[in-house]
């Protein structure tokens, strides 16, 4: 099967489900998100058909892509979610999601969201350091309410990602090293208004293979066992997100075979497993459309130069990340050797080296598999708006998010009085 089977083309002619890029093109401008609503249900229903009947719990990583609508058909869905902030929690409910399906992540959780979260009755905190647990423990007293908690645990395994991507090493910042958390786990005296309802992990991001998955999975599972034989009463594991998708030619596990391989490392245990998918949900759910504003050739090289940058989609600039990049309408001429480069003044801003592409300008451009912590990290750098988004549905094109204009981007700013 294709990599991405709603976005393909007809003729020469690229298209989102039923709709040619060109048109989306022309009626909302570049830089443009499109995203395919049957490409996230599809993907997300393989998820749900993988675990069957089993007890578990989808929790969408917003960070990946936080779009209202993007949520909200999840949620429509029956997901749950994984937030990492109080701005995330609160995109969560607008968009109609359930707090009590949601579970918080992240390393720094500071007090006024760990106040909105238990105010909203979330699931789970999944909490990363004692200073976190006495934290949470002191506001859950002023307020009378139990904290659910897990602890993320490090597992101390080799993700075999990007570094900036691995979390799951003894050396990152994530987590409580998996030798301290049985001691936690049983000093509950100390916090009486903690419940540790569950055990986390989540080792990195874009991984290509399930071994590390595995190890991770005994370890926890270890640690589970001996929980349960000092009566601790443990309700879930949340192995967190990870999976990774198909960039160029890496060979990515299936969603099936992932599930599975949770669910034998798990054996019978009596428990819900939660899942925290992000880029897998929806990397390749999406494309960034971009416009070619100059063609330029050196002595050295060629560039075409786009109306996207890395403000739009910072993870080549960052991660050295590679993206395809297809031409929205095939066309017939000579096959140059490009830099695809964006307009902001660093040369780090690329979105594509030594690309073959028929092209000039005017010409339009997707940079594929940019569902994913694309927009969700797109900056205002060089002052630029940011990009409009819109979903596809069959023959409709819905905008969810109107371009940004320069009044809106330097509202919030003032003059000095003097
Ligand atoms: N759960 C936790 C606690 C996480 O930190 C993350 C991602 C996820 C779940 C979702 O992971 P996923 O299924 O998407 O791999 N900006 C980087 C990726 C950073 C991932 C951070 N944590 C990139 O563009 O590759």
């Amino acid at each position: 099967m294709s990599d991405f089977p709603q976005f393909e083309y007809r003729q020469n002619a690229l298209y989102a489900e039923q709709v040619p890029l060109e048109s989306i093109a022309k009626e909302f401008g570049t830089p443009c998100y499109v995203y395919s609503r049957n490409a996230i249900t599809t993907t997300y229903n393989a998820f749900q058909q993988a675990f069957s009947d089993d007890d578990y719990l989808i929790c969408y990583a917003v960070k990946a892509n936080s779009n209202l609508a993007v949520l909200n058909l999840l949620a429509k869905l029956g997901s749950g979610f994984d937030i990492v902030s109080g701005g995330e929690l609160q995109r969560v409910i607008k968009a109609g999601g359930d707090p009590k399906k949601t579970v918080f992540s992240g390393v720094g959780k500071l007090a006024d969201e760990i106040r909105m979260a238990l105010a909203a009755d979330i699931l789970c905190f999944n909490v990363e350091s004692i200073a976190e647990l006495q934290l949470l423990n002191q506001i859950a007293a002023a307020m009378n309410k139990m904290a659910p908690v897990s602890l993320r645990v490090n597992p101390d395994v080799d993700a075999k990602t990007h570094p900036y991507i691995s979390t799951g090493l003894k050396e990152n910042k994530f987590g409580i090293p998996i030798e301290e958390a049985e001691h936690i786990y049983r000093s509950t005296d100390i916090f009486p208004y903690i419940r540790f309802i569950g055990l986390d992990c989540h080792i990195g991001s874009q991984l290509t293979e399930l071994d590390p998955f595995i190890q991770a999975g005994r370890k926890l599972v270890d640690l589970l066992h001996r929980l349960q034989s000092k009566k601790l009463r443990i309700s879930h594991l949340d192995l967190g997100g990870g999976l990774g998708i198909r960039y160029s030619d890496e060979v990515i596990p299936s969603i099936q075979d992932y599930v599975s391989a949770l669910r034998e490392t798990l054996g019978p245990a009596n428990l819900r497993l939660i899942i925290e998918p992000g880029r897998s949900l929806i990397g390749n759910a999406g494309l960034l459309l971009t416009k070619t504003a100059y063609i330029k050739h050196t002595p050295d090289r060629s560039f075409a130069i786009v109306d996207a940058a890395m403000n739009d989609l910072m993870r080549p600039s960052l991660y050295q990340a590679y993206h395809k990049i297809l031409p929205v309408i095939k066309s017939e001429g000579d096959i140059c050797n490009y830099q695809v480069v964006g307009p902001v003044c660093e040369t780090g801003d690329y979105l594509g080296h030594d690309r073959k592409l028929v092209l000039k300008a005017d010409d339009l451009l997707a940079v594929m598999s940019s569902g994913a912590y694309g927009m969700s990290m797109g900056s205002n750098y060089n002052t630029r708006p940011r990009a409009a988004e819109v979903m596809v549905d069959g023959e409709t094109i819905h905008l969810i998010r109107a371009r940004e204009t320069i009044d809106q981007l330097i509202a919030s700013e003032t003059l000095l009085p003097m």
